[in-house]
């Protein structure tokens, strides 16, 4: 379950967020190999993975910005983008495809404005698409932040939407 949590970002300035990672990467003895733990919990202070976070561990690491930029777009669990309070996963597996999956992500994009990948400009919800969440008796689903919306209605996707502020 991929959970979107900002228990570690909320009360922190910017300043905090960079003397935060810098104690990580030193506790992490700034080694190379310990190079995804560490972007993990930087991702977890900043929410995300913007360059001039990047640019830090580089330097704190004494890391060309190749090394850590090719780890961050090898792995899909990290991302350069921030993220919205809510995450919604449209599933695109076999038996929700059949039953209108394709429909219900139309649907949400458009009520969205925004593409797979995306957050909307309030950072209210991202949006991803994933190939079976365990429903697919009950299909088409969506996930939100973990909870499972079975036999969702293409026509009634604002109330399903509503639930989440
Ligand atoms: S294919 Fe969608 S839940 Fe299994």
């Amino acid at each position: 379950m991929e959970q979107q949590c900002d228990c570690l970002t909320e009360n922190l300035t910017e300043q905090d967020a960079y003397n935060t990672l810098h104690k990580v990467i030193v506790d992490y003895d700034r080694q190379p190999g310990n190079l995804i733990q560490i972007l993990h919990m930087a991702q977890a202070i900043f929410g995300y993975l913007p360059e001039p976070v990047q640019r830090f561990i580089c330097t704190e690491m004494n890391l060309s910005v190749s090394e850590v930029s090719g780890v961050v777009s090898f792995y899909s669990y990290f991302t350069t983008q921030p993220r919205g309070r809510h995450t919604i996963q449209v599933c695109l597996g076999t038996a929700c495809y059949v039953r209108g999956g394709k429909k219900v992500l139309e649907g949400i994009k458009e009520a969205l404005k925004i593409d797979v990948g995306e957050t909307t400009e309030d950072r209210r919800f991202s949006l991803e698409v994933k190939r079976c969440i365990g429903a697919c008796g009950l299909a088409p689903a969506v996930m939100i932040d973990g909870t499972v919306h079975k036999r969702v209605n293409p026509n009634k996707l604002q109330d399903m939407l509503n639930q989440y502020k």
